[in-house]
């Protein structure tokens, strides 16, 4: 390839070197650090699948431990935080109020060493910590409710689903819930780890690479679409209308959401899981039309545009799922970052160890020379 061959989306061009996941999207295989995301989501939980994704292996028992416990003690945020929360607009978009608290924990914790290995411990322990208290202090105040609290006796994400609706969850729901942040934990190159990556490389702070990174996944082609996944399913409304629905969607080219990867030529490895778990979910509280409407689309999609590789993607269970569990539908894309926050710390992390600014080049497509013609001849 020419250097200055341009690809649009800089598809198929390295942007990195990385050992913190792999994927393969002929065979449908994810791997955090080597090891398949299936065992994980058996065997682990979402802080572990963090600390292995940042430190680069699995912790020890005390290790583990340890990191837990800095966690669940820094969950507090700052009540500055929560008042500068309660000014922003009840109408403004979860992911927003997200993105401006993360970076203003920049300035509480202002402090910039990044060759100091407690720094950067004390700034992944704080935004793990932190952003889902501040997700769910967002929900609460903008219903013009004071936040909840976070309780030290529950656990990562059983305190995270207690301060969004004040009820200790049920346990299968917050393993489930649990399962699916380790899910969205990491997934290689794509937009906003890219982003992230671009930010860290200007050796800022990790709040502005958190803050950079939320920013661009709230788009609809990348976390933003398992939103749209439940705006989907409630305009198509009723099992007979997939079918019509979709057809007349394709038609139009319309993108289908929760469907295609720019990786994954097969279903999802993500997805799969995904599906298990909503349907355990389901099993015990109860289906629904929209379970049904998934599947049939699932069928009618794999029918019409299998051929072309586009099966159902990590974001079209995650929203079913998060349904069932009474999440507000705006809120799923935060959560997502919540998740994801561990891999964009992970690629912080890697990036500062051998770090060169971004700073690619362009393919220049405009005029060169033009005359300034003064304002009154033009
Ligand atoms: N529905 C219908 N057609 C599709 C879809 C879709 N969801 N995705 C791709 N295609 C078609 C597209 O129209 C094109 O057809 P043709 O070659 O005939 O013009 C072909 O497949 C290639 O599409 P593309 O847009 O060039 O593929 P891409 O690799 O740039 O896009 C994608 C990847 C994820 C942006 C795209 O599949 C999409 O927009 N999907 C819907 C949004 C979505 O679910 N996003 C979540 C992605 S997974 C989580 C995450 O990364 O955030």
């Amino acid at each position: 390839m020419s250097v200055c061959e341009f690809k649009p989306g800089l598809e198929g061009i390295p942007a990195a070197q990385s050992s913190i996941s792999f994927v393969d999207g002929q065979k449908g295989i994810l791997e955090y650090r080597g090891i398949r995301i299936e065992e994980l989501a058996e065997k682990s939980n979402f802080l572990e699948t963090a600390y292995l994704l940042i430190w680069g292996e699995l912790p020890t028992k005390e290790e583990l431990e340890a990191f837990e416990h800095e966690v669940r003690y820094h969950r507090r945020i700052k009540y500055r935080i929560r008042d500068m929360m309660k000014s922003f607009p009840e109408s403004g978009h979860p992911m927003d109020a997200l993105q401006a608290s993360a970076a203003a924990l920049g300035l509480f914790y202002s402090r910039r060493d990044l060759d100091n290995p407690a720094y950067i411990r004390a700034a992944v322990v704080r935004l793990l910590a932190k952003i889902p208290t501040m997700v769910a202090a967002f929900q609460l105040m903008r219903k013009g409710n004071d936040p909840v609290r976070p309780r030290d006796d529950l656990d990562y994400s059983a305190n995270f689903l207690y301060m969004l609706s004040e009820q200790e969850p049920d346990p299968l729901a917050a393993r489930v819930f649990d399962v699916c942040l380790a899910l969205h934990a990491e997934h290689s190159m794509n937009a906003s780890t890219f982003s992230a990556r671009v930010t860290a490389s200007t050796l800022t702070d990790p709040y502005a690479v958190v803050a950079s990174a939320v920013g661009t996944l709230g788009g609809p082609l990348h976390g933003g679409a398992n939103e749209e996944v439940i705006t989907m399913l409630e305009e198509i409304g009723s099992v007979a209308n997939v079918r019509p629905y979709l057809e007349e969607r394709i038609q139009r080219k319309d993108k289908i959401m929760g469907f295609g990867h720019r990786v994954y030529k097969v279903k999802d490895p993500r997805a799969i899981i995904l599906q298990h778990l909503a349907e355990k979910l389901f099993d015990k509280f109860g289906y629904d039309n929209y379970y049904d409407i998934a599947i049939e689309m699932e069928r009618v999609i794999e029918e019409k545009l299998g051929q072309k590789g586009i099966y159902s993607n990590v974001d079209f269970y995650s929203g079913l799922v998060y349904r069932k569990l009474g999440i507000p539908t705006d809120l799923f894309t935060p959560i997502f970052a919540i998740a994801r926050v561990a891999g964009w710390l992970a690629h912080w992390k890697e990036q500062l160890i051998q770090n060169r600014i971004y700073r690619p080049t362009q393919v220049y497509s405009g005029l060169h020379d033009i005359p300034y013609i003064p304002i009154e001849q033009r």
